[in-house]
């Protein structure tokens, strides 16, 4: 009996030793320490010692259980550890392996003009206004003096709300005027940029959306000097401390008296080019003398507070600035085009 513990004992010690994985450790535990294994049928035939022997025996028996338990402890150790070593190997992250490529965005060439635009004006203390798209025609005509017949009001200009032709898609941003003027305390220096809508075909300098931007001054004593020194300045710190311009009559319903604004061409100095479509001068925006009725319609005294507006297109801004030949191209959102700028 001394023997087959001995012998179990030199087996199971070795076996678990050289044991791989935990499926066969298990296997190795059942034989030699489970109920059926080797060392329960050893002891088992403890009743046919006598009783001098037994003590002995016993306690033999019990140092070689201890072993083996000891034995299987360490061997699950080990290969608990060996797993967990395969495991960290495996998920090393290699950090020399390239990066997924990403993509850099740019800033679209329009919001850089309107932002270059805003700075100049947030310098000159005027505030940015922000409007509603869908405007009230009371709004967007009655209250800039464009009254019922007014030709800009006709249906097939205008995008009108089929169920509520009160309501439309702004045509311009002059609403912002009317809204700055009853939302604003007086003396008001505002600009406010937005998207318009009309009902153009698209070609090359048309869509039925585009940019504008508004801009409005009420305060007392002002005059048209006012509003063509400012416009001026404007066009200087966009195009050149050289630029001049030229202001010609025209008509708005809501000015009077109302002009238009050009830029002589800063590609030819006026000598007549391509870009200026051989005229020496670009046309870039209207603008007037706010009409004493939108004033008094607002409820401003046109007696004590006088004021001047214009109005522009941003996206012939931006075109102009970055020589972009098609409307369209600022619109399509074509990757390879934007990431010219
Ligand atoms: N709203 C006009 C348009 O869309 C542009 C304009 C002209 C705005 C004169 C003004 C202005 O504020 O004074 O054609």
């Amino acid at each position: 009996m001394k023997e087959q513990l001995a012998k179990i004992r030199a087996d199971a010690l070795s076996a678990f030793e050289n044991v791989k994985d935990a499926a066969a450790l298990d296997e190795l535990r059942v034989r030699y320490l489970g109920k059926k294994g080797e060392l329960t049928a050893v002891l088992k035939q403890m009743g046919r010692l006598s009783a001098e022997e037994r003590p002995a025996m016993g306690a033999l028996a019990n140092e070689v259980r201890a072993a083996l338990e000891n034995a299987l402890d360490s061997a699950s150790q080990k290969i608990e550890q060996a797993a967990l070593e395969l495991k960290l190997k495996a998920e090393t992250v290699d950090v020399t392996i390239p990066g997924r490529q990403v993509q850099m965005g740019c800033r679209h060439p329009m919001n850089t003009a309107l932002d270059e635009f805003k700075e100049i004006f947030i310098g000159m203390g005027f505030t940015v206004l922000d409007g509603p798209e869908i405007e009230l025609a009371e709004l967007n005509f009655d209250r800039l003096n464009a009254e019922e017949g007014h030709p800009s009001r006709d249906w097939s200009d205008t995008f009108y709300f089929d169920t509520d032709e009160r309501v439309m898609l702004r045509s311009q941003t002059s609403p912002m005027q009317v809204r700055a003027m009853d939302s604003m305390e007086l003396p008001i220096r505002m600009i406010a940029p937005g998207r318009v809508y009309r009902k153009d075909e698209v070609d090359a300098t048309h869509s039925p959306m585009f940019h504008q931007v508004e801009g409005m001054v009420i305060d007392r004593g002002v005059t048209m000097a006012d509003l063509k020194g400012t416009l001026t300045t404007v066009a200087q710190k966009i195009y050149g401390s050289n630029t001049k311009t030229r202001f010609r009559p025209h008509h708005f319903p809501f000015t009077e008296p109302s002009c238009e604004m050009d830029v002589q061409c800063h590609k030819c100095d006026g000598a007549g080019c391509a870009t200026c479509k051989g005229e020496g001068w670009i046309e870039l925006l209207g603008a007037g003398m706010i009409h004493p009725r939108v004033l008094e319609m607002a409820g401003i005294d046109p007696e004590e507070w006088s004021g001047w507006a214009f109005g522009f297109g941003l996206d012939r801004l931006a075109m102009l600035r970055y020589k972009i030949d098609d409307l369209r191209l600022i619109f399509e959102n074509d990757v390879r085009f934007l990431e010219q700028f």
